[in-house]
C-alpha cells in the first residue's frame, strides 16, 4: 500500500515561513509521526513550486499509489488544471489538506478552494497533524472499497 503526499508552492519552507500561521514543525517531524503510526504503509512525499510538475505527478500517481493527499498551497484557490488532473485519476481517493484554517484567514481569496470539489474531502486547520488524519481516512476508504 502506497500513499503520496503532494505539496505545492512554498510548502518546502514549512517550519520557516510565517510560523504564526503554519507552525514551526518540519516535514521530518511529520515523517516520524507517520512512520510511527503507519509502519506498514509506504508514504512518499513530493513537493514542487511548479504547477506543471505537480500536474505530471498527479497524472503519473495513478500507477503508483492507492491514495493521494494534496496541499496545493495558493494553487488550491485558482488552479482548474490541477482540479481537472485530480478528477482524471478517479477513482483513486484524493484528500485535500491545508495546514491553516483557510476559512479563518484574513485574505478572502483563501476562503475558496477549486481543488476541494474534485477531492473526496478536505481537512484544514490542524497543521501537520491534518496529514495524519488524511492517511487514516484514506485507509478507511480503501478498507470500505475492498469489503
Ligand atoms: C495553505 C493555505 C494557502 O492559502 C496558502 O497559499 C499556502 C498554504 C495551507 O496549508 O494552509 O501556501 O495551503
Amino acid at each position: 500500500m502506497s500513499i503520496l503526499i503532494l505539496n505545492g508552492p512554498n510548502l518546502n519552507l514549512q517550519g520557516i515561513r510565517q510560523p504564526e500561521v503554519y507552525g514551526t514543525n518540519k516535514w521530518q517531524d511529520l515523517d516520524k509521526l507517520l512512520l510511527d503510526r503507519f509502519p506498514n504503509i509506504i508514504i512518499d512525499r513530493f513537493q514542487s513550486n511548479h504547477e506543471g510538475i505537480l500536474l505530471d505527478k498527479i497524472q503519473s500517481a495513478i500507477t503508483d499509489y492507492q491514495g493521494i493527499i494534496v496541499n496545493l498551497g495558493a494553487l488550491s484557490h485558482y488552479s482548474y488544471a490541477l482540479a481537472d488532473g485530480i478528477r482524471s485519476i478517479s477513482p483513486i481517493p484524493v484528500i485535500e489538506v491545508h495546514l491553516s484554517n483557510i476559512y479563518a484567514r484574513e485574505e478572502s481569496f483563501r476562503h475558496h478552494s477549486v481543488i476541494a470539489p474534485a477531492c473526496v474531502g478536505s481537512i484544514c486547520g490542524f497543521g501537520l497533524y491534518g496529514y495524519v488524519l488524511a492517511v487514516e481516512t484514506i485507509l478507511q476508504l480503501l478498507k470500505k472499497q475492498n469489503n
